[in-house]
């Protein structure tokens, strides 16, 4: 179908010569897989409203389905009329103009809200705007009514009707006027040549400052310009470090072109417009055929001059498919709304530096500006770091930074240690350049005066240049981080509870009590004496509990071999017995209270039950009693007042206080939590005062207050204070908030970057934790952190009691023995003279013996003359001769 290939074709316009007829010939060769994309082409002069109405005529009769060409500003109007009256899609790199005209698809993305982020970015409220017609207009409207509403300064200059003499006196006006900010707008060669222009003209141009209103911000050749260090900004649109992009820039250079004239160069950014228009214009082609939509223009194809006009039936349908393509081309995004303007694109911004142009940010619809910018040391602040000698300023501060014991032996960074001294040393290692330490000279951190608003101490050196870095206990703030750097903390703290180390309580020796409190414990006797009361008294009670020898005749009621005469001779002789008596029941109750038992037990219900409930309160009391034992006995405990700053807060009793006129103080006055608010609100109204005026006093009033007062200052000081002679204070609770000790440097210093990295490293490898331990523990006068409670072995100080016990026992059971003995053998001894006095009347009567050697009153042995010492030692010991 022949016919059809000519008619689908696309059109192109282009002046002669162009870059953008190039790339479009590149372009459609580079689409060639897309079949019957012939192009129409007609090289005409964009200016001319007659060439170009003729050339758009001829190509809409020729029957192309769309155009793609350059226009001006001077026949801008012309085509869009002809596109909305006759339907035919024009698809244009060149400048975007406002419309609303659907069938003009603008490929180059707007740039008034990009600029106008810029401006709000940079603060600019006073700058010349610099513009060619073509571009700039629309952008000028802009800037015209955002000026008018925030009163800005704005002085516009139409590139235009100015001559090469009128810009160079421009320049001197504005050298004079001080008009540093400069916006140029307009396309790239002539751009170029400004720029070219200005750097004929000016020897430097340090003060100024443009943005480049153009996205080729990389197709501009400016080395000379360049070299007068101006501060420029600009945009990119097309991403050139992006590798599909880069391949079709070398397709494009190797691009085999014989009648070229130009020489060969770099894809610029409206080239990489035009590529994407044929890209656009393709995939809108394969969707169209993919859709089956009949867009072939039989017939007559139409006539462009007629009167009414008469509008292409399918125009409709192509510009609907025109206007939906969606792809990444060289241009990043491509995608177009309704009115046919790009959307949804993103800008790269640019910033001219020494070294050439990189990225500071981006802009894109939906965040607007957004700054990406590094600090980077420029190539001399990078050499001057590796060959000066720093002035690194510090302030003497334990452990931090010491002169050392024989410092007058050394010179130089040598007669300092600490922390601070080995972390400068550190630091300088891994970045690698050499320092001084240098003692600040008015021995301060770093505060801005109220009335004069001049930092002093650190601060202030830095600020004011006399010193290049500050590695000292300087915590960061807000104040202080407006006006210097710090780097990353390379120590983190808070403010902490320091409190006089209480006495350690040496284990009693009767502290195998502790775990019962007291008055338990003479409940328990009051227990066991109730107990064996109300025992002896239900026994006494309790019929049960009374027995005769019945114990042993219930086995033998059964034979009956004498049972008559058995029960009678019970009943003769009844010998009613009750095991518990008074000191029995004492005997039961404690043999059940040490879970040892004893031989009787009760019989009766009544006596049961009290065995019972005496038994049950028994276990659970031991239970108890044993399983606090073990705590009370293993632990040597601390007995601390305060664990937190909680405990602080509700007691009275313990004074507590912060150095005067420090971020502690700052810290309570501001802080919003109530635990805080109530130890400020006491703290502001002790009396006496319980601010100190230095940490050293603070110190020392904790040591002298024998436990009534705590400071507070920072955890750091307090872990250090803790580990330094004669070691009675101690840290307790956590850190009540958290800061941070960082190393700073003066604002924009080109140590910033390489010490943040070094001091991450330094912590990364543990380098910092190492330091910490060294100054702070290893160096210690306090023995190593114990760690709190210690589970040693038991000592005997801890069970003496029970010792003492035993012992006193055992000879409290000697000295009974030997009471009992004595008062036995006066007893036997009475009686065995009142019997010798009976036998020795009785023998003379008549001869008596005894029956089984049992001494009773009425048996006396026969042999008592040779018997007796041994029966009455025998009696005293208690023992019984039965078994003789
Ligand atoms: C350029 O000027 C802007 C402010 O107008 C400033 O923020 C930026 O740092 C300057 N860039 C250079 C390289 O001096
Ligand atoms: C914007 O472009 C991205 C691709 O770059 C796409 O995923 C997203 O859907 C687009 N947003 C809109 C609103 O079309
Ligand atoms: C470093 O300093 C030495 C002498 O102090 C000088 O000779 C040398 O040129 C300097 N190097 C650089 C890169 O500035």
């Amino acid at each position: 179908n022949a016919n059809l290939v000519t008619l689908l074709c696309p059109g192109g316009l282009f002046p002669t010569g162009s870059h953008e007829y190039e790339v479009f010939r590149f372009a459609l060769a580079q689409h060639q897989d897309v079949p019957k994309l012939v192009p129409q082409v007609d090289m005409v002069d964009t200016g001319s409203s007659f060439a170009m109405t003729y050339a758009f005529c001829s190509q809409f009769s020729k029957g192309v389905y769309a155009i793609m060409g350059l226009y001006d500003r001077r026949t801008v109007n012309m085509l869009m009329s002809f596109c909305a009256s006759l339907h035919v899609c024009f698809v244009t790199p060149s400048f975007p103009v406002q419309t609303n005209n659907q069938f003009v698809l603008q490929l180059r993305p707007q740039l008034q809200e990009p600029l106008m982020a810029l401006l709000d970015h940079f603060y600019w409220t006073r700058f010349v705007y610099m513009y060619s017609s073509d571009s700039g207009l629309s952008v000028l409207q802009r800037i015209l009514d955002t000026a008018a509403e925030r009163s800005w300064q704005v002085t516009s200059v139409n590139l235009d009707t100015l001559t090469e003499s009128a810009f160079v006196k421009l320049l001197s006006d504005m050298d004079y006027k001080k008009d540093y900010q400069i916006i140029i707008n307009c396309e790239l060669d002539r751009l170029n040549s400004i720029l070219n222009l200005i750097a004929t003209q000016r020897r430097n141009l340090k003060n100024y400052h443009y943005i480049l209103a153009n996205l080729g911000f990389m197709d501009l050749n400016i080395t000379e310009f360049q070299k007068l260090a101006p501060n420029v900004t600009g945009f990119q649109l097309v991403n050139r470090s992006d590798p599909a992009v880069e391949r079709i820039n070398q397709d494009w250079l190797d691009f085999d072109s014989k009648d070229l004239k130009l020489a060969r160069r770099r894809l610029r950014y409206t080239g990489a417009l035009t590529y994407d228009g044929v890209s656009v214009m393709a995939t809108a082609f394969q969707n169209l055929r993919r859709q089956r939509i009949d867009i072939s223009r039989r017939g007559n194809a139409g006539e462009c001059l007629a009167n009414p006009p008469a509008p292409w039936g399918q125009g409709i349908d192509i510009q609907r498919a025109l206007q939906q393509v969606r792809l990444e081309g060289l241009t990043g995004h491509v995608q177009f709304d309704e009115r046919g303007h790009r959307t949804n694109y993103t800008l790269t911004v640019m910033e001219l530096s020494h070294t050439g142009p990189r990225k500071i940010g981006y802009w894109n619809e939906k965040r607007g500006y957004v700054n990406t910018a590094v600090y980077r040391p420029t190539l001399e602040e990078f050499y001057g770091l590796q060959n000066r000698t720093y002035i690194v300023t510090t302030i003497l501060e334990a452990p931090y930074m010491m002169l050392k014991k024989n410092h007058e032996q050394f010179v130089g960074n040598d007669k300092y240690e600490g922390y601070c001294a080995e972390l400068a040393s550190e630091i300088a290692k891994h970045v690698g350049f050499t320092y001084r330490l240098e003692l600040v000279g008015d021995g301060k951190y770093g505060a801005r005066d109220p009335d004069t608003k001049m930092w002093n101490g650190m601060v202030g050196e830095l600020v004011y240049g006399q010193a290049d870095m500050a590695v000292a206990p300087l915590t960061i703030t807000l104040v202080r981080e407006q006006v210097i750097d710090f780097t990353k903390p390379f120590m983190s703290l808070g403010i902490s509870i320091m409190i006089k180390k209480p006495t350690k309580s040496k284990p009693g020796v009767f502290s195998f009590l502790d775990p019962l409190a007291y008055e338990i414990w003479m409940c328990i006797v009051f227990a066991y004496i109730g107990v064996s009361v109300v025992l002896f008294l239900v026994s006494r009670f309790s019929p049960y509990e009374w027995q005769g020898e019945d114990s042993d005749d219930e086995d033998e009621t059964l034979p009956s071999s004498a049972p008559t005469q058995n029960q009678q001779k019970e009943k003769e002789t009844p010998e009613h017995t009750n095991d518990f008596g008074i000191f029995n029941s004492l005997w039961f109750s404690l043999g059940a209270f040490m879970q040892q038992g004893c031989d009787i037990s009760p019989r009766s219900l009544s006596g049961r039950i009290v065995g019972g409930v005496w038994w049950f309160f028994t276990l659970i009391i031991i239970s108890s009693y044993t399983a606090n034992l073990a705590a009370f006995l293993t632990v040597e405990r601390m007995v601390s007042p305060i664990e937190s700053a909680e405990d602080l807060a509700k007691q009275t009793e313990i004074a507590y206080g912060t150095l005067d006129g420090g971020s502690t103080k700052e810290f309570f006055r501001r802080s919003k939590i109530a635990v805080f608010e109530k130890m400020w609100s006491y703290m502001r109204s002790a009396d006496p005062s319980v601010f100190v005026k230095s940490t050293n006093e603070g110190v020392m009033r904790v040591r002298k207050s024998k436990g009534k007062y705590a400071y507070l200052l920072e955890s750091s000081m307090n872990e250090y204070i803790e580990q330094r002679k004669p070691c009675d204070t101690m840290k307790v609770g956590g850190n009540l908030d958290s800061k941070g000790y960082g190393v700073a440097t003066p604002k924009g210093s080109p140590l910033r970057i390489p010490v943040n990295l070094a001091v991450l490293k330094l912590n990364e490898q543990a380098v910092l934790d190492k330091l910490k331990n060294k100054w702070w523990y290893d160096k210690g006068e306090c023995g190593h952190k114990d760690s709190g409670r210690k589970t040693s072995a038991l000592s005997l100080s801890n069970v003496a009691g029970v010792f003492y016990i035993l012992i006193g026992g055992l000879g409290l059971a000697m000295l009974v023995a030997l009471v009992e003995f004595c008062y036995k053998s006066r007893i036997e001894s009475r009686r065995m003279k009142e019997l010798i006095d009976a036998a020795m009347r009785s023998t003379r009567a008549s001869g008596l013996g005894g029956e089984n050697g049992r001494v009773v009153a009425h048996d006396f042995p026969k042999a008592g003359a040779q018997g007796l010492p041994c029966m009455s030692k025998a009696a005293g010991l208690g023992l019984s001769s039965k078994g003789m």
